[in-house]
């Protein structure tokens, strides 16, 4: 294993939260009920593509300009920058900090493979963008996840082959990502959503240097 690809939001930190809950206001306001189950299908997929899936539940997919689109996503990402304001190196997920440690101690790469423009920010809140050697910029990509443009851009970017990579998500999208990069897939989260992961943990506490690294090499090594 030479390196680790993470996806940010709702793996490094929290803010899977925030973007429900910006979601959901801007569903309110048009009269669309986004629930927790339908919001699971927005994560990982992109701003636009998320605001396509929740006009498309309320049958609302044609009731609105490009401009208007544009301007519901502008509102949603202003109140997610609000919400997301505050942040510190605390909302960090748990064992995150520590699996940085133990990547760097062993010179694994680390790349960011998220979806979020805001990314670059979020690791600045974080403090922790020291760690990465490699960033995919996701408004350079043609398509995002489930594609696997995304993992496959990170690999190139740290100059390393996919199969000697390992892609930690939270998502199933971010998942379908990984695996249809070929690359090992670490799921957090719950099972019934991510049961196509190489390996499905409950917890960022369970994600350690030895555990990714056993993975990979019971799979490919
Ligand atoms: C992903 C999130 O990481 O980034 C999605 O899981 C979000 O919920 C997407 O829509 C895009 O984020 P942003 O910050 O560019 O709106
Ligand atoms: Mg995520």
């Amino acid at each position: 294993m030479k390196a680790v690809l993470f996806d940010l939001d709702g793996v490094i930190t929290d803010t899977a939260v925030y973007h429900y809950e910006a979601w959901k206001a801007l569903g309110t306001k048009i009269g669309i009920d986004i629930d927790e189950e339908f919001n699971e299908q927005l994560k990982g997929v992109s701003r636009t593509d998320s605001l396509n899936l929740i006009l498309e539940k309320g049958n609302k997919q044609t009731a609105y300009t490009e401009a208007e689109k544009t301007a519901m996503a502008t509102e949603k990402n202003d109140l997610y920058k609000t919400l997301i304001e505050k942040m510190s190196p605390a909302d960090l997920l748990p064992g995150i900090k520590n699996l940085l440690d133990e990547l760097k101690a062993k010179d694994t790469l680390i790349g960011l493979a998220s979806a979020s423009q805001n990314g670059p920010v979020i690791l600045d809140k974080l403090q922790i963008n020291d760690y990465f050697n490699e960033i995919v910029d996701p408004a350079k990509l043609k398509a995002g996840k489930p594609d696997p443009e995304i993992f496959v851009t990170g690999a190139q970017q740290l100059g390393v082959a996919v199969s000697e990579c390992v892609g930690v998500e939270d998502a199933a999208a971010g998942v379908d990502s990984i695996n249809a990069a070929n690359m090992v897939s670490i799921g957090v989260g719950e099972a019934k959503n991510l049961g196509k992961a190489t390996k499905v943990v409950p917890s960022t506490a369970d994600l350690t240097a030895g555990l990714l690294e056993d993975v990979w090499s019971d799979t490919v090594g």
